[in-house]
């Protein structure tokens, strides 16, 4: 399955898609309805993704491969449902997909276990624009295993520098960059950094916590090595994510974690390792977090995202030039001030406004920003600021959040910048 293709998709209407979040019908304090714009920060859970984790946890509860009753059973075909699920949403094989706790444990692993392969002089290139999951890793195994790190920079505009990575590839034998960035929204030509990669004889990592819940992805398009994605950005539970590996990276990968179902045989001086993904998956995985994620992706599978996308860039103008208007030169992006390429979210500074003071202002109209660094610091050094505050949207989100934000915007400059 491709973006979109071989799944009935429902007509996309931010209202119907707005209903089906429980959350979202509520007001968070009285009168006061909720406008949540803090997507890129966690994903909210819609129905379906309850439903299922009800369900699997009230049903079909009990630890996976190990016993042969029913329920027992019917964990296991959860699971391993889940994992098909999630492999579709990647267009890859459920073979080559390890649950993980997260983007962070996902990249942990794979600086451990394919970074133990790496050879003292080595160098991994890791973009300005990454998230600190995607970056303090590296630094960590650089330091372990006397390796070179080299920056991607990134231009003004906060997109990867296309034009300095042939330069900085020499010696470099992993790359590992954002699909898309977390404060700027840009979207990474991913498939031309790992062709590159590639040919200076580095395999490339692809951060997807960001990129993911804006629809299906065709990982093996991408041509990239490893793909790692966050549960709760796409509205699992909290405590999963994925990893997909290139198969025959996987398989002379050695283990991250040891212990119980990662196993082929024990004895008491020595083990030998399951076949990945298993040789992957120490302990009783998180079973009813994976449910929910593989349910998570059967629910974004069935959102028409192209149509979503449209409207949610139409909403990105809306917002760059509501703020424009509002804050005039006070206002700093910090990310590209126009619309081709980018992911709904828009990061920002008001001069004289703190991030935390507008977020707090913002929060008595309902309106859910994030203020902060966005667990970015390396990004928003080259900008020259400590923190910027982030509306980052779902493809529920409607003109009236927009408005609402803009809305509390002018309290913001009215308070802070009187
Ligand atoms: C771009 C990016 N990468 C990685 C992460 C970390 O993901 P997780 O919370 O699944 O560890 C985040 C979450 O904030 C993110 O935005």
């Amino acid at each position: 399955m491709g973006r979109g293709e071989g799944v009935n998709l429902m007509p996309y209407s931010p209202a119907l898609l707005k209903a089906q979040y429980p959350i979202l019908s509520e007001d968070i304090a009285p009168g006061v309805p909720l406008h949540y714009l803090d997507n890129g920060a966690t994903g909210q859970m819609p129905r379906a993704v309850l439903d299922a984790v009800v369900t699997h946890e009230t049903r079909n509860r009990a630890n996976v491969k190990r016993s042969v009753h029913t329920l027992a059973e019917r964990a296991t075909n959860a699971y391993d449902a889940a994992r098909e699920d999630v492999a579709a949403y990647l267009n890859v094989s459920a073979r080559d997909l390890v649950f993980t706790a997260g983007c962070t444990m996902a990249i942990n692993l794979v600086a451990h276990s394919y970074g133990s392969l790496l050879r003292e002089g080595d160098a991994i290139a890791v973009s300005t624009l990454e998230h600190h999951a995607n970056m303090v890793p590296w630094q960590m195994l650089a330091a372990r295993r006397g390796l070179r790190l080299v920056r991607l920079p990134a231009t003004a505009e906060g997109r990867l520098d296309m034009d300095a990575l042939p330069g900085l590839l020499d010696g470099v034998r992993l790359v590992a960059i954002t699909h898309a960035s977390n404060v700027t929204g840009a979207i990474t030509p991913v498939a031309e950094v790992a062709a590159q990669a590639r040919a200076a004889g580095a395999v490339t990592l692809v951060d997807g916590a960001q990129m993911a819940p804006h629809g299906p992805v065709d990982v093996p398009a991408l041509g990239c090595d490893f793909y790692v994605i966050s549960g709760h950005k796409l509205g699992a539970p909290n405590g999963i994510g994925a990893l997909w590996g290139r198969r025959e990276l996987l398989a002379a990968m050695p283990p991250f974690l040891g212990g119980g179902e990662m196993i082929r045989s024990v004895r008491f001086e020595s083990s030998t390792y399951a076949r990945p993904p298993q040789r992957f998956e120490a302990g009783t995985p998180p079973i009813g977090p994976a449910v929910g994620l593989g349910a998570a992706c059967r629910f974004h599978a069935g959102i028409d995202h192209a149509a979503a996308n449209r409207h949610l860039a139409a909403l990105t103008g809306r917002l760059i030039e509501g703020l424009r208007q509002r804050c005039g030169d006070r206002l700093r992006l910090i990310g590209p001030g126009d619309l081709a390429d980018r992911l709904p979210l828009v990061s920002f500074t008001i001069k004289g406004a703190h991030p935390h003071d507008i977020c707090q202002i913002l929060d008595r109209r309902g309106v859910a920003l994030r203020g902060g660094h966005h667990c970015a610091q390396v990004l928003h050094e080259a900008y020259g600021v400590a923190g910027s505050t982030r509306a980052s949207m779902a493809a529920f989100n409607d003109a009236g959040d927009i408005d609402a934000c803009l809305a509390g915007i002018e309290d913001a400059l009215r308070i802070l910048l009187p």
